[in-house]
């Protein structure tokens, strides 16, 4: 069971209903997970008010078939990693934060009268049941405030409304608690990176995303995350069904192996060729051209497989620069996709945006055997959760 959530400006993520839940992870040594379609991530470390101390970051494949698009397929299968991730790295804490993206979560944006933040949840719980042809009641609300907004004369509040199907939370809590863990808080992916980037702004009085317009891109296995930003606060998100996968299953059906044995030979290539080489032997292969080996036929159609996903991307942004009339200084990719060599370059080159990995996205401090870029790549999920309110 969930409770209903405090409304803040700041988003406060879901709360798990255990009375020790309300304790604060600052300091205590806390595990925080991200679990996706290809890997679970979890970090292990404390919340210092200096910034994130990372004791431990580990990474296992996620069982075939036990977790799809944010929700448990298989909790059996996911119960035993994580008992076993836990029991092996000698994980001396149960208290974890939890951060999660699923195309099942409804978000929606309102303008709302200026009223008591107490107020706002039931106002935003009213308009989502006006909009949407949802029971509300399997929903659990979280309300966050994104901006101001002058509507008829009067000033109004921007509210952007995520619900989370109770079913999903129920499910993980009772995963959590099964292995005898205790789950403080859930986020939405989009909103542990905001964390992250108030807490730079607050930390670095020269960030470099203050008074900045930036996107964000989680490039996953499964999906695509694109989440805008604008001087630090959240505005918008937009999961694509886009990611590392579609190069696996290209390169399964080219040479006839199955996708686990792809995924190692997706990385083996890209380590030998950029994702910008491709572009500039092969982008001009008219669509009539008849490769003579199936190799050069394999890189074309990964080549083809990214430039796709450029134009989704682009399709977000654009939507994004249309309905806000905003302009981005820059985008930010991260996830293990991002880790495509050339791939922000050709990001880059192809948006017509700067486009970098982000190089600092928090103040955070990381055990002597963890490479912090990875960290940040690999973990920026699991990292903001750390920053629960
Ligand atoms: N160096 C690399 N080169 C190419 N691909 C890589 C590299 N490192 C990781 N990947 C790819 O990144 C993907 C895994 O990234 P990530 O861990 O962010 O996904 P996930 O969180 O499990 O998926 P999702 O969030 O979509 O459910 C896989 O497709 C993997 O092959
Ligand atoms: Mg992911």
């Amino acid at each position: 069971m969930i409770e209903k959530i405090k409304p803040l400006a700041k988003p406060s993520g879901f709360k798990f209903t255990k009375k020790k839940a309300q304790a604060k992870a600052t300091d205590k040594l806390t595990i925080s997970l991200d679990v996706g379609s290809h890997n679970t991530k979890m970090l292990v470390g404390r919340l210092k008010p200096s910034g994130i101390l990372i004791e431990k970051a580990l990474m296992e494949l996620t069982p075939a078939n036990s977790y799809s698009d944010g929700d448990v397929l298989d909790a059996g299968q996911l119960t035993a990693l994580l008992k076993d991730m836990t029991t092996r790295n000698r994980i001396a804490s149960t208290d974890l934060v939890f951060s999660v993206e699923s195309t099942k979560f409804i978000k929606r944006e309102f303008a709302l009268p200026q009223i008591p933040n107490e107020d706002i949840i039931g106002l935003a719980t009213y308009e989502m049941m006006q909009y949407l042809p949802i029971d509300i009641s399997e929903y659990s609300i979280a309300p966050h405030i994104i901006g101001e907004i002058e509507e008829d004369g009067a000033k109004k509040i921007r509210v952007s409304v995520c619900a989370v199907p109770k079913s999903i939370i129920q499910t993980y809590q009772k995963l959590f608690t099964g292995i005898g863990l205790n789950p403080l808080s859930m986020e939405i992916h989009s909103n542990s990176i905001e964390k992250l980037i108030q807490f730079h702004e607050k930390s670095s009085p020269n960030s470099v995303y203050a008074n900045k317009s930036v996107v964000f891109i989680d490039m996953g296995h499964s999906f695509f995350n694109v989440s805008f930003y604008e001087k630090g606060l959240y505005q918008f998100n937009q999961v694509i069904e886009a990611g590392g996968r579609d190069l696996d299953s290209i390169i399964s059906k080219a040479l006839n192996i199955n996708e686990k044995k792809a995924e190692k030979v997706k990385r083996e290539i890209f380590r030998k060729i950029s994702v910008e080489d491709l572009e500039s032997k092969y982008a001009n292969a008219a669509s009539d051209y008849h490769p003579g080996s199936v190799k050069v036929k394999l890189l074309i159609d990964l080549l083809s497989a990214i430039t796709q996903w450029v134009v989704q991307i682009n399709g977000v942004i654009s939507y994004m620069k249309r309905s806000k009339e905003k302009s981005i200084d820059r985008i930010y990719i991260y996830g293990g996709a991002s880790q495509i060599s050339g791939l922000s370059s050709f990001l880059e080159k192809s948006l017509g945006i700067k486009t970098t990995v982000p190089k600092s996205l928090c103040r955070f401090t990381c055990a002597r055997d963890i490479d912090k870029q990875i960290a940040v790549a690999d973990y920026g999920n699991a990292l903001g959760a750390f920053l629960r309110a």
